[in-house]
């Protein structure tokens, strides 16, 4: 079992609409409602790929009530535990004509310190029969701004592999406890080291990881993919087109696929070739926490791995990242992919994301899953 910790679930409420209209009336056409939270996609995007998934965090109200039903729907080992407030929701409106998606995030409500205390235990009673451990998302109103950092200490201490995904103070405190792995979008890294180049952030990112113990930095950049920072060397990993669809969640699809598959002797190119497949594929699916088989299966035989050298240390002289080339795409290869609105990415793998018609996220960056 992979334990997904998700200090603040939601019902993640998504609207789809062939058009927004901001400043007037919109007819929704199509809703869909279920149990959310990043630790709820990762679970979900676990159980996809077969592997046992268990959901650990609070739930309260009638809103905790229609998550957990979901949960169980979902065929997810439930760990929550009931908490007196009610339980948030996000909505995350998608416009057809635009490809763009925007999401709204409730904070959530306020906890306690016995609550504090109800997921300390439970995730004790948990770990043991844990064979990895993902933290993700925002803590809510009320917990220790240090709550990841104890559940990082704790797993390591059990011996259990930990990945951490979240931002902001809860993401830096975390980060000194020493995870073995996290993975930042490109907001998350700037926002921690406060560096705009990419490749410069994540060297930065895993010094200050590594020192404390941990492993990897595997940041997703959007469409341009994977670079990871590892003890045994730097990777990127992309496709060589973009996929149009909600990109919301592709990243915690990139986290189950990184906890997936044998629990060792995994080599990192396969990991990460893994992870951008299936996040591909979920920016393919209509709704964060669901995968595309078909985009899955096409994605996994275009990705592109390839090592780099890491960047000169910051401050330095400053040699850029090398990159890994990318070949073009045939277009028959695009017609197969499942995703008929493919279009090429532009080839500077470790610039900067730059916004594509096809990634509405890129150009919403603050509204983020929490
Ligand atoms: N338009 C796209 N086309 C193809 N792959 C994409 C696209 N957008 C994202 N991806 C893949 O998904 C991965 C994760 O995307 P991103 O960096 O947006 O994650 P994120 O912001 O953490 O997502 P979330 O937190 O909503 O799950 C990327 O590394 C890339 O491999
Ligand atoms: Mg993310």
């Amino acid at each position: 079992m992979i334990l997904a910790v998700t200090p603040n679930p939601a019902l993640d409420v998504t609207y789809h609409l062939a058009e927004v209209v901001w400043d007037g009336s919109n007819r929704v056409g199509r809703v869909a409602a279920r149990a959310g939270g990043k630790g709820v996609n990762v679970a979900r995007v676990l159980a996809a790929l077969g592997q046992p998934a268990a959901v650990l965090g609070p739930l309260g109200g009638r809103t905790g009530d229609t998550v957990r039903e979901d949960l169980a729907a979902a065929g997810l080992r439930d760990a929550t535990f009931a908490v007196c407030g009610e339980t948030r929701r996000t909505v995350t409106v998608v416009d057809k004509a635009s490809g763009e998606t925007t999401v709204f995030n409730e904070a959530g409500p306020e906890l306690t310190g016995a609550d504090w205390a109800h997921l300390l235990d439970a995730y004790d009673a948990l770990l043991p029969g844990a064979r990895a451990v993902a933290l993700c998302g925002s803590l809510p109103p009320g917990f220790p701004v240090t709550a990841y950092a104890e559940l990082v200490r704790r797993a390591r201490e059990a011996g259990r592999p930990v990945l951490l995904d979240a931002s902001g103070a809860a993401f830096r405190e975390g980060l000194a406890a020493g995870p073995d792995l996290v993975k930042p979008n490109a907001d998350e890294l700037r926002e921690a080291t406060g560096e705009a180049d990419p490749a410069q952030a994540v060297a930065a990112l895993a010094a200050r990881l590594q020192a404390a113990g941990g492993d990897a930095v595997v940041a997703s950049l959007g469409a341009q993919g994977l670079l990871a920072a590892t003890r045994a060397g730097w990777w990127r990993a992309r496709l060589p087109y973009a996929i149009r669809g909600n990109p919301t969640g592709a990243g915690d699809a990139g986290v189950a696929a990184l906890l997936a598959g044998p629990d060792s002797g995994r080599a990192w190119p396969d990991r990460l070739a893994e992870a951008v497949a299936w996040s591909a594929s979920a920016v393919a699916a209509p709704e964060a926490g669901s995968v595309d088989r078909t985009t899955y299966v096409t994605a996994r035989a275009h990705v592109i791995v390839g090592g780099v050298e890491p960047p000169c240390a910051a401050g330095g002289e400053g040699a850029p990242a090398r990159s890994v080339p990318l070949p073009a795409l045939a277009a028959d290869a695009r017609k197969g992919s499942g995703t008929p609105d493919a279009a090429p990415v532009p080839a500077s793998p470790i610039a900067p994301t730059p916004p594509t018609p096809s990634t509405a996220k890129d150009r919403h960056a603050p509204h983020r899953h929490g």
